[in-house]
């Protein structure tokens, strides 16, 4: 990573003139915030990270927990009401159940969700019941134990599975699995994904193949419009039936009959910009206003320079206000901004 330094007016420079709401030009307001509270993985998916793994963050420069539910704190005072945890994988941060629980008992929030590599909730799923996550949606991009192998170059499907499984059983409110759409991989298994949702309240997603990772792959012919998507889902199962989902979730389906639900994440052609409700966190504690946008704000360093809570919630008022139309604007605006962070992996980003 890159970092161009912060010009020392950077936070006066972004005022906007709503005190108590994250809200944008565009009429947008933020209530859902995505904080990466890890950059570490189990996993080393092809599309996420190289083999090698990246050079991940020290400890010393992750946000600590009070940090982390400090943030969420401010948030919420600001109409955030849902938080999603994410990573690199969030399980593997010794203090998660805490910021789960924390989270929760936060005034103002009423959704806590995790997105997990699905590895450790074979055993925690019943916790974290108990605890108050709300959901979780568990990243599985093939059913074949080989093919799984080849993608995350790990052999660990079975557990995944299970994690998956488990989650149901416990009773996790909303459980999703996340499909990245790789051509001539698991275009194949689109069906086979379908029908998970026969007999289990499950919503299966596939995702755009976006470029967030070290290597491109997603310039190697791998990556999937949605379009494509919907197309293959209409041919297999003509009668279809349109049901309603989140805001990333653009296309959404029910076959008659089944207990679960289908969906496509438009992530890469951006179709969803105009719904976007998320303000985003990496996991060195910045501000991100666009998934796409590498301008970023530090949280991190203003707190540990004795920030109060009425500078960082004008930090993050002004950051939102700042954010752009969509993500292909976010996009062409890198590279101008006073506080410019290139990121090598979707880890550090958290998604
Ligand atoms: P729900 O709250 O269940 O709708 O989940 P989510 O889609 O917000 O979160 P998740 O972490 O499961 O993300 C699924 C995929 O959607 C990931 O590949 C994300 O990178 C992508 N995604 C999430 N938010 C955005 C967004 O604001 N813009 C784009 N382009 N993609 C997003
Ligand atoms: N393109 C699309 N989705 C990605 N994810 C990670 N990297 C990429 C990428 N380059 C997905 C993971 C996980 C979610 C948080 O982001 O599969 O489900
Ligand atoms: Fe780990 Fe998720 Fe990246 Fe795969 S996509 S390597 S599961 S952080």
């Amino acid at each position: 990573m890159t970092v161009t330094p912060a010009s020392e007016s950077i936070h006066e420079s972004l005022a906007s003139p709503n005190e108590t709401m994250l809200v944008d030009r565009y009429n947008r307001t933020f209530t859902y915030m995505r904080v990466a509270v890890t950059d570490r993985c189990q996993l080393r998916c092809i599309y996420c990270m190289p083999a090698e793994g990246i050079d991940f963050t020290p400890d010393e420069r992750l946000l600590t927990g009070d940090e982390i539910l400090r943030i969420i704190g401010v948030g919420a005072a600001l109409g955030v009401n849902k938080v999603r945890f994410t990573g690199g994988e969030p399980l593997l941060r010794s203090d998660i159940l805490d910021l789960i629980r924390g989270a929760s008992g936060t005034p103002g929030i009423t959704s806590v969700n995790l997105t997990s590599n699905g590895l450790l909730v074979e055993d925690l799923a019943h916790e974290l019941v108990e605890i108050g996550l709300t959901g979780i949606n568990i990243s599985l991009d093939t059913l074949d134990e080989t093919k799984f192998a080849q993608i995350a170059r790990r052999a660990r499907l079975p557990k995944v599975l299970s994690g998956v499984k488990s989650a149901l059983e416990a009773g996790i409110s909303s459980v999703k699995l996340n499909v990245v759409a790789l051509k001539g991989f698991n275009d194949g298994e689109i069906g086979d994904f379908a029908m998970l949702t026969k007999d289990d309240p499950i919503t299966v997603r596939w995702i755009e193949l976006m470029p967030f990772d070290a290597h491109q792959i997603w310039k190697t012919g791998r990556h999937m419009h949605a379009g494509e998507i919907q197309a293959r889902l209409e041919e297999l199962f003509p009668n279809l039936e349109k049901a309603a989902g989140t805001p990333t979730e653009h296309h959404i389906y029910r076959i008659p009959g089944h207990l679960g639900k289908l969906a496509i994440i438009p992530s890469y052609t951006r179709s969803l910009c105009e719904n976007c409700d998320r303000i985003r966190i990496t996991a060195d504690g910045c501000v991100r206003n666009c998934l796409y946008s590498d301008n970023e704000f530090s949280l991190r360093d203003h707190m540990r320079n004795g920030g109060t809570d009425d500078e960082l919630s004008r930090i993050l008022r002004g950051a939102m206000w700042d954010k752009k139309v969509d993500g292909w604007a976010s996009q062409r605006a890198n590279d101008t901004g006073p506080e410019v962070h290139h990121r090598e992996s979707m880890t550090q980003i958290g998604g």
